[in-house]
């Protein structure tokens, strides 16, 4: 008799990826400067530690807030007891302001379209469930991050189908490709439900041009029943140019989608402040559509996993304060840009380039020239070999669907710079240990082959000599 349900136990959470086991390899064995200097270093995980003094700075100067008092008078029973599952309306109206502040105010969002979710893990599984049957597709382009196979399909049954896009233009998104997935869904005989893309993108660390939104807004809008899903969760992380533009932008700008065209039904956008403000363990996402039966949909569905009032009613406070968003924006921007600019030079001190990157918590690290063979095994001894050997728990490509053996994520905002130049001696190192071996041992071989060329030679010319030799006894 089997004790749990086959949706507990089924393999579709993806716990077996490469990108969960680097995970476990690395709580088995963390690095600690003083408690083990020669631990596993995480730059496996996508997290924002960089601007936390900012966050403590604000929390210090405003005692009430945290100590859940309003005008010297305390909130607590009123939180305790208060969750109404449309939010706080004080929030959702804050949280709305800081989405189209990172935007640079050029859309705005409206609180009444707005889901709270527990965390954009819940947005996007709870739009899953609002918008495709068990069985339909949607479709996005690899690389994706691994997390999307739980999100979005596994309690769901929602299936993913990858547009494949290559090293050939920096992983952008084309028409062929995206022809070919929808191709490849009909033969599956899977019903395309909508494309799902990440901007900026996890793993890339770039944001998409608008000619690759256009090109998705035309291919919803030629399909009936078709959605444009973009997670945006990492908008606020954009360090260089280009800018980010957000897909409700593109929307608003095109000519042929005035206000009221049907198609803004059809495009939503999830959010969560996991990344921009780094407090992925505050559990906040939204959804945001501008369809009100998906918002109705949704915000039933959202009973299952809620924020806090608590932590709605402390960040509300936060996020009115415009003055601190403004600059914690900024600033933490400018923190970012330096870490990533710490990791490229290290990278390329050890011999190793990365995809040229604008955004993000993380780079797309190119360590094709150091497989054995251009294959997925191959990139998984090297994997093995950097999480053992070297101590970096880092994210293979094929962890992240990549079509090309060779790609890594390289997270950089999660540890200290101290940490983080440990990191890069120790991959510097390894490089030059391994590329020494492989140069002995094709010296190695080129030695074995030479001698055996020579003793070729000398063996023909003996064989030559008793060839004339043979000759003139006859
Ligand atoms: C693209 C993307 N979407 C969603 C998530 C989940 O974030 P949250 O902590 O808000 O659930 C992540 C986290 O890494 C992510 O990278």
């Amino acid at each position: 008799m089997r004790l749990l349900s086959t949706k507990a136990t089924c393999d579709t959470h993806g716990q077996g990826s490469s990108y969960f086991i680097g995970w476990e390899a690395y709580e088995k064995n963390p690095y600690d400067e003083v408690h083990n200097p020669k631990g596993i270093i995480q730059m496996g995980l996508a997290e924002n530690q960089l601007s936390f003094d900012l966050l403590e700075s604000w929390l210090e100067k405003n005692p009430d807030v945290s100590g859940f008092k309003r005008d010297g008078k305390s909130m607590f029973r009123e939180l305790a007891l208060f969750q109404d599952y449309h939010g706080l309306p004080s929030f959702k109206k804050a949280l709305a302001d800081f989405m189209s502040d990172i935007r640079g105010n050029k859309v705005t969002f409206d609180p009444n379209h707005m889901v709270l979710t527990a965390g954009s893990t819940s947005a996007n599984e709870t739009l899953m469930f609002c918008l495709a049957e068990e069985g339909d597709a949607f479709l996005l382009p690899t690389p994706y991050y691994p997390g999307f196979d739980r999100d979005l399909k596994w309690r769901t049954g929602v299936e993913i189908v990858p547009i494949q896009c290559t090293s050939s233009n920096n992983f952008q998104i084309t028409e062929p490709a995206l022809q070919q997935a929808y191709q490849d869904a009909c033969k599956r005989n899977l019903r395309v439900k909508g494309v799902l893309v990440t901007n900026p993108s996890n793993p890339l660390g770039t944001t998409m041009s608008r000619s690759e939104m256009n090109l998705l807004v035309d291919f919803i809008k030629s399909q009936n029943d078709m959605h444009l899903i973009s997670d945006e969760i990492y908008s606020g992380t954009v360090f260089s140019s280009p800018g980010f533009v957000s897909v409700m932008e593109v929307l608003k700008e095109r000519n042929d989608l005035k206000d009221g065209d049907e198609i803004w039904n059809r495009v939503h956008v999830i959010y969560s402040l996991s990344k921009d403000l780094g407090l992925p363990g505050f559990r906040v996402g939204v959804i945001y559509s501008e369809n009100d039966t998906v918002v109705a949909a949704a915000t039933k569905m959202s009973s299952f996993g809620l924020v806090s009032s608590q932590t709605q009613y402390l960040l509300s406070a936060m996020l009115e304060d415009k003055k601190f968003t403004k600059n914690y924006i900024v600033e933490n921007q400018k923190r970012l840009k330096r870490r990533q600019r710490m990791l490229v030079s290290g990278l390329k001190k050890a011999g190793i380039s990365c995809l040229e990157s604008n955004a993000g918590l993380f780079c797309w690290v190119d360590m094709r020239h150091l497989l054995h063979s251009n294959t997925f095994d191959a990139e998984i001894e090297l994997w093995k070999n950097i999480v053992y050997k070297v101590g970096l728990n880092i994210s293979p490509g094929s962890s992240c669907h990549c079509s090309e053996p060779g790609w890594f994520r390289l997270c950089f905002a999660n540890m200290s710079e101290e940490t983080l130049n440990l990191a890069m001696k120790r991959l510097k190192g390894f490089v030059v240990e391994s590329t020494s071996t492989t140069q002995s041992h094709r010296s190695a071989l080129f030695n074995a082959s030479s001698k055996r060329n020579s003793l070729t030679k000398w063996v023909f010319r003996l064989s030559s000599r008793d060839h004339h030799r043979d000759q003139e006894e006859r």
